[in-house]
């Protein structure tokens, strides 16, 4: 039996002004698995730990993302999945993602990469379908790739990775409360104005070439959403309260990370990333609800090996 036992990334889609196209992967926060080819052939997962998951293949999102892997594979081989979970499922810090992610990715590692990072991204979709009702590609992609990662289009499937300015870091705040990616979808609007969509890819390409020039004051000026937060922060307990006291203590930037309840702050430098923690813990305690606080580096290689 050849086993891999892999670290399956948290990840933080959207970036506030690229819905379902922008995405970046995270350092600390992740769940492990731990993947093996068997003799028996068929795809079946042997154990979940840290949530309640279907154990069922066909309804668990690593599961549907194998299958959909040995599907073009085209050999009937096995594979057996276990499944440590640290990422809370509902959090907005892509947790079917990276169940999805660590699957494919261990999988193609155990048969020699026969596939491509994009084709991982592929696969891994059908477990985000499985999940959400929608294959968006914003967490699986910077799961698989690292960094931060654009969908340039979805069809065809079109996956740039974009560059990671050193400095950058995450804090991340998740209030303990669930919040479906289903549910969260279905207060979007499906139409914007032209006013709207002008200021939106504007931010898009001003996050994106401030990414690419490390221009951290262009990032945090692009890090703006006119058409998803204003309809999705009523979900998220003293939204409005957070992004303030983030901004006030020197954030770049803050938003709904994901499709929520988590908000995730960008800084400069791990100094004001934990300064940025430090207040929402203290803005956060006045709720009474219960909540983590995470700061992280972003990650750039994604999915990896563990011991
Ligand atoms: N782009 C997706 C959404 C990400 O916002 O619904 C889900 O984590």
């Amino acid at each position: 039996m050849k086993t891999i036992k892999v670290f399956a990334p948290a990840t933080v889609a959207n970036l506030s002004c690229g819905f379902d196209v922008l995405g970046c992967c995270l350092d600390t926060v992740g769940d492990e698995m731990v993947i093996s080819l068997t003799s028996e052939a068929g795809v079946k997962i042997t154990k979940i730990e840290g949530a309640i998951l279907p154990m069922d293949t066909h309804k668990n999102v690593a599961g549907v993302a194998v299958e959909a892997l040995l599907k073009k594979y085209g050999k009937d081989i096995g594979i057996e999945i276990e499944i440590y979970k640290k990422i809370k499922a509902g959090s907005g810090i892509g947790s079917s993602a990276a169940s999805s992610a660590g699957a494919v990715w261990a999988v193609n590692q155990l048969l020699n990469q026969p596939f491509s990072p994009q084709e991982l991204v592929e696969f891994a979709m059908e477990g985000e379908k499985l999940a959400s009702g929608n294959a968006h590609a914003d967490n699986v992609a910077p799961a698989l790739l690292g960094g931060f990662t654009l969908v340039r289009s979805y069809d065809p499937l079109d996956i740039i990775k974009l560059n990671t300015p050193k400095d950058l870091v995450m804090t991340v705040l998740h209030p303990q409360i669930e919040v479906k990616t289903s549910d969260s979808r279905s207060v979007i609007k499906h139409t914007v104005s032209l006013k709207q969509a002008i200021q939106q890819w504007g931010n898009v390409g001003g996050l994106v070439a401030g990414l690419c020039t490390e221009d951290y004051s262009l990032i945090g000026r692009s890090l703006e959403d006119v058409i998803i937060e204003p309809l999705r922060s009523i979900l998220i307990p003293e939204f409005t309260a957070v992004k303030e006291a983030a901004i006030a203590k020197g954030a770049l930037g803050c938003g709904i990370s994901g499709s929520g309840p988590s908000i995730f702050a960008l800084s400069k430098g791990i100094e004001t990333a934990n300064l940025v923690a430090e207040t929402l813990q203290k803005t956060y305690s006045k709720t009474g609800l219960e909540f983590d606080i995470h700061v992280s580096k972003i990650n750039n290689q994604g999915v990896k090996t563990i011991d």
